[in-house]
């Protein structure tokens, strides 16, 4: 096992504080299962007012709350469509075909983002001979798309029009509160066109898992079905709902600092030869980044960081992703970028290249 000294592969390794532990310690507990936990209860209402919405279901993961809104609004043989890039497309494990038997329909859109001009003409007819479409799905803000987030304007007209076309719509919002903090707007009116919202409380806010899923009654009620078939109904889970009502109450206002130290490593390691960034793309807490293809691949720079103690991850032949969080200092991203800074002095193309090929992602 390595321990980095500044892991930067991912949002997700952030780890609870003592104050987020003392909330889980002290949560009055039930058997959430058949709905008696009351730190669960409170925190799902909570919720669900927030987005302007009847109902919330708390989930183990983010892929669990959005195969949970897959299942609420499809049946077996519908189409969903998605951008290409997205997770619930590509990274949950063809999850969508396995437990709800539909069939996923990848659209190439903008950095991760759908508009109306990438669906028009994508949708199909309710016709024996084809898979009806059925559902919407967008990322906000973007994971492999990016880290960008819908404008306001962009998001009612997507959904908007989504729900002209009879589609429902469900975002995988697994750091929407990112985009809140980056575009200041109000959850329920950004979600007012959206069916349901998957929300994670592991990616950024600190706690050490757990999602919820939003929307209508007659949806979450499905959602609860989905969970149970999906394993993932739980007893005394209040614990993990004290963290996650924790992590709204103190650690939303602080995803700024994480943008500020993306932007300022965009900004550091722009400057270093070999690699390519636009520190002006950095909207959120993720920095993609390149190296140049006569310099090595991306796998080997991340490996030679790795030595040095800095995790940041591969996403593609030259792709790089590097993710701030709670937990990660000015001081960190300053030495991050002097160790990019140092490995790039190497000779990267020496390196083994990721046994999985050179165009591995993560
Ligand atoms: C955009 C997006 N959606 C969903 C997920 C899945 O979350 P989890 O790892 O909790 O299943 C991730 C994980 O990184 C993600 O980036």
């Amino acid at each position: 096992m390595v321990a980095y000294a500044i892991d930067l592969r991912s949002d997700t390794k952030s780890l609870p504080t003592h104050a987020m532990k003392q909330a889980m310690m002290e949560a009055e507990l039930g058997d959430d299962m058949t709905g008696e936990d009351p730190t669960v209860n409170r925190l799902e209402a909570h919720v669900a007012k927030m987005f302007g919405k009847e109902a919330a279901v708390l989930a183990c993961s983010g892929t669990q709350s959005n195969q949970m809104g897959v299942w609420a609004h499809t049946q077996r043989g519908d189409e969903i469509l998605l951008e290409e890039k997205s997770h619930i497309g590509s990274w949950e494990a063809g999850a969508p075909a396995i437990l709800s038997g539909v069939t996923t329909r990848f659209i190439a859109g903008d950095q991760g983002k759908l508009d109306i001009p990438h669906l028009a003409g994508m949708l199909r007819a309710d016709d024996q001979h084809l898979t009806p479409s059925r559902l919407l799905c967008i990322e906000n803000t973007t994971n492999a798309g990016g880290g960008g987030c819908y404008t306001l304007e962009h998001l009612h007209r997507v959904c908007q029009w989504a729900r002209e076309q009879g589609l429902k719509v469900h975002m995988d919002g697994a750091r929407f509160f990112h985009a809140v903090i980056a575009q200041d707007y109000d959850p329920a009116e950004a979600c007012r066109y959206i069916d349901t919202i998957s929300l994670c409380f592991s990616k950024g806010l600190g706690c050490p898992l757990g999602s919820i899923l939003v929307g209508s009654h007659a949806d979450i009620q499905k959602a609860r079905r989905a969970r149970k078939i999906f394993g993932g109904a739980l007893r005394q889970s209040g614990m993990f709902a004290a963290a996650a009502q924790y992590a709204l109450d103190h650690h939303v206002e602080r995803l700024q600092q994480d943008h500020r130290h993306a932007r300022l490593f965009a900004e550091e390691i722009a400057s270093i030869p070999g690699i390519v960034v636009d520190p002006e793309k950095v909207e959120t807490n993720l920095v993609f980044f390149e190296l140049e293809r006569d310099r090595g691949y991306a796998s080997q720079l991340s490996a030679r960081l790795k030595e040095l103690g800095i995790g940041i991850g591969a996403m593609g032949a030259q792709r790089l992703r590097a993710c701030f969080y709670i937990g990660i200092t000015a001081a960190d991203v300053h030495q991050a970028a002097r160790l990019v800074a140092e490995a790039m002095q190497d000779n990267l193309t020496e390196l083994p290249v990721a046994a999985n090929g050179p165009y591995a992602r993560g």
